[in-house]
């Protein structure tokens, strides 16, 4: 369960410090959940809004308690960790991220502070470029020697992911820089896709029964973060390129010169960067930029602001993850206004029932929309949404489209309110909602079609089964004839069963057959993600396939930690990114007889499940050993240490229990320094550590 902020209402000032520390803990907590769902899940879980008023309701309580500040405070870690399916790539520069302007006053606010901190006179120009903020991935590519060596997300900002051979299959980005370059430069800018490609492309893939993407950032991202090179290539990806990062060899005096720089060595730059010498200037471009914003050929959600000057740019420094000479001035959600035709509720994988507005097809932004979320049933309520309504919608950066507001003098005399059904739609079985959550559940569980299905589309799809040739509309028609009902009668299709239907010749059923023969056999961590369970994304899965090693091992663990004392309980909470939320559907996956009894089904009809192969670890002196890092690191940063003791096959733990082996201590070490004491666990200095591993 998500923690609640039970004082999220009392100024920060009022706080008690008692109040303040369990609402530091709680919105650590809850930023961290929404930052792993945006970057390394592609799935955010908070709108821009809602998750900058978290930060900000942090950063408040931490200005008022500075003594209370946490160690995995918000404010020192930028996005999220990253996921476990790349290579990480620790940045020799850290990524940062940008402080926000909402008014023009805080422009003002931003100018008058570097004029403050530079100590420059009323009357001396401070030259600011100014440059679209576009809304997609931020990537650093590495050249050594004109040749691209290297490229990386940007990762929690001191560890990305190594997504080189993605980065190779953008057109826009040499592989190749000529002329006279520096013999290491880091080249930092945004990936994203057009408003016109990601529409096109989501057709394609509703067609093909295919994941549809929310918006052109999520699509872009989705993209990029492929696995399998072979589909980004795929995919209409382009490239803007605006900083650096590491550079050996040459410098530049202005960004403007700079990007002049990028251009000539053959780099995409957006051609609206222009600099501004005034507050004025910078508001007017601000006006322009955003009533041009809806006709651009791709999402921007700001403008950035950033001192011309490099000398300047160097004095003013950073604070916490962000530059002082910069700063991303936004622009509101994009909206518009269009007839509410009706409400379907769906029925998710998990029995959840979603709302979803069905509307007359309107254009937001330059993307045309006729589909918006819902949410959920109070949702409906407290916006007392109905079907006929003129509403407005909008399109927020990073979430799906939802309705904002009800336009009640467009009202038709003879509407009623919206009846959230308590029944399921698809099975009729009953609707629960339980005291905490705010959704509707079908109880109906296998037994509700829509579920089944739903199910086993995910068992079968690209990143988990990956049985080409069952579509959506197939998964459909053979769970309608009996064909497959659960996963395990995949395995046990016989010819004769698909001989005769329409659309399937001989080839196609040979066919068919050989891609379930070929998945016979699968690897753990695909196996983990094909189950369907909440929140176990593809990162996730492999987490767990990469601790727990074995399907036996990690079955066994997620039955045994049902007891909240059992130490399976505590190893599987001690693993970095698995926190108490997702940890509670791992075991009330388990809890449930029906999905038990998916798992030996799929035993007993000849699935092989392989363990998880580790990276070549041999003569690695922490192979298969648990450590944990703790206190400040003075070496290396704790992300690069983490990253590296995964690469030498150690799995890398938050806490400290029993079956830890190794708690490497830095100075500051509090508390998990006292519990590897009293547990007797072996405790090392850094530099013991460094010469260890060698
Ligand atoms: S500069 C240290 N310039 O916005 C400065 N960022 O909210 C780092 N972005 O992480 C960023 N367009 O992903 C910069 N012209 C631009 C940008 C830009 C888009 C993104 C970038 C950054 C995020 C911060």
């Amino acid at each position: 369960m998500t923690p609640a902020l039970t004082n999220r209402d009392i100024p920060p000032e009022k706080l008690t410090e008692k109040q303040a520390k369990a609402e530091l803990k709680a919105l650590a907590k809850l930023i961290a959940e929404h930052d792993v769902a945006y970057h390394t899940n592609d799935a955010p879980t908070a709108s821009d809004a809602e998750y900058d008023s978290l930060r900000k309701r942090n950063e408040a309580i931490e200005s008022q308690f500075p003594d209370l500040v946490r160690a995995d405070s918000p404010t020192a870690r930028v996005g999220a960790a990253p996921g476990g399916g790349f290579k990480k790539v620790a940045h020799a520069v850290p990524m940062l991220s940008l402080g926000n302007a909402f008014a023009d006053d805080d422009v003002m606010d931003f100018v008058d502070r570097i004029r403050r901190f530079l100590d420059l006179g009323d009357d001396e120009k401070i030259e600011m470029t100014v440059e679209p903020k576009i809304d997609g991935l931020s990537f650093s590519a590495r050249y050594e020697k004109g040749r691209l060596t290297v490229a990386a997300t940007r990762g929690d900002g001191a560890v990305g992911e190594d997504i080189t051979a993605n980065i190779k299959t953008i057109k826009d980005l040499p592989e190749f820089i000529m002329g006279d370059v520096p013999k290491v430069m880091e080249i930092r800018g945004e990936v994203y896709m057009t408003k016109q490609d990601f529409q096109a492309m989501n057709e394609r893939q509703a067609a093909a029964g295919g994941k549809i993407f929310a918006n052109p950032r999520n699509a872009a991202a989705g993209s990029l973060r492929q696995l399998d090179p072979k589909i980004t290539a795929q995919r209409p990806l382009k490239a803007f390129t605006y900083g650096w990062g590491a550079v050996e060899g040459q410098t530049w005096n202005t960004q403007w010169e700079f990007i002049q720089t990028l251009k000539a060595w053959g780099f995409p730059v957006n051609k609206r960067t222009t600099v501004c010498s005034s507050v004025a200037d910078m508001l007017e471009e601000y006006a322009r930029l955003g009533s041009d914003r809806a006709g651009l050929p791709y999402d921007i959600d700001g403008i950035v602001y950033k001192v011309n000057r490099l000398d300047w740019q160097k004095r003013l420094g950073f604070v916490s993850r962000a530059p002082r000479w910069a700063i991303a001035h936004k622009f509101s959600a994009e909206q518009a206004e269009t007839l509410l035709e009706n409400i379907e509720i769906q029925v998710g994988r998990t029995g959840a029932l979603t709302p979803v507005a069905h509307l007359t097809p309107v254009n937001v932004g330059g993307v045309m929309v006729s589909r918006a979320t819902l949410h959920n049933e109070d949702e409906i309520a407290r916006k007392d949404v109905r079907i006929g309504d003129t509403v407005i919608i909008q399109r927020a950066g990073d979430v799906i489209p939802q309705v904002v507001e009800v336009k009640l003098d467009k009202r038709p005399g003879e509407s009623t309110a919206f009846a959230f059904p308590h029944k399921c739609p698809v099975c009729d079985s009953l609707a629960v909602r339980e005291d905490d959550e705010v959704v509707r559940r079908c109880t109906g569980g296998l037994v509700c079609a829509a579920q089944a299905v739903e199910r086993l589309r995910h068992f079968v799809s690209r990143e988990a089964f990956d049985i080409e040739g069952l579509g959506e509309k197939n998964i459909e028609a053979f769970f309608a004839d009996d064909i497959i009902r659960s996963p395990a009668d995949l395995f046990k299709i016989k010819k004769a069963q698909l001989e005769g239907r329409e659309g399937w010749g001989d080839k196609s059923i040979d066919n068919l057959l050989a891609a379930i023969d070929r998945r016979r056999t699968i690897g753990l961590e695909r196996f983990i993600y094909a189950l369907g369970i909440p929140q176990v994304g593809q990162a996730t899965a492999r987490l767990l396939a990469h601790h727990y090693g074995s399907l036996d091992a990690w079955e066994l663990a997620m039955t045994t930690a049902k007891d909240e004392e059992s130490d399976a309980f505590r190893e599987l909470t001690s693993i970095e990114q698995i926190g108490p939320s997702v940890a509670t559907d791992l075991i009330g996956f388990f809890a449930e007889k029906h999905n038990r009894e998916v798992l030996s089904a799929l035993r007993k009809a000849g699935l092989t499940v392989e363990d998880f192969v580790r990276p070549d670890t041999s003569g690695s002196p922490i192979a298969g050993k648990t450590v944990v890092f703790t206190g400040t690191l003075e070496k290396m940063g704790r992300n690069e240490a983490k990253a590296q003791a995964l690469a030498l096959g150690a799995k890398v733990a938050g806490s400290v229990s029993k079956k830890t082996d190794l708690v490497i201590a830095g100075p500051g070490a509090g508390s998990k320094l006292k519990e590897a004491e009293t547990l007797g666990v072996k405790v090392v200095t850094e530099d013991e550590y460094l010469a260890l591993i060698g």
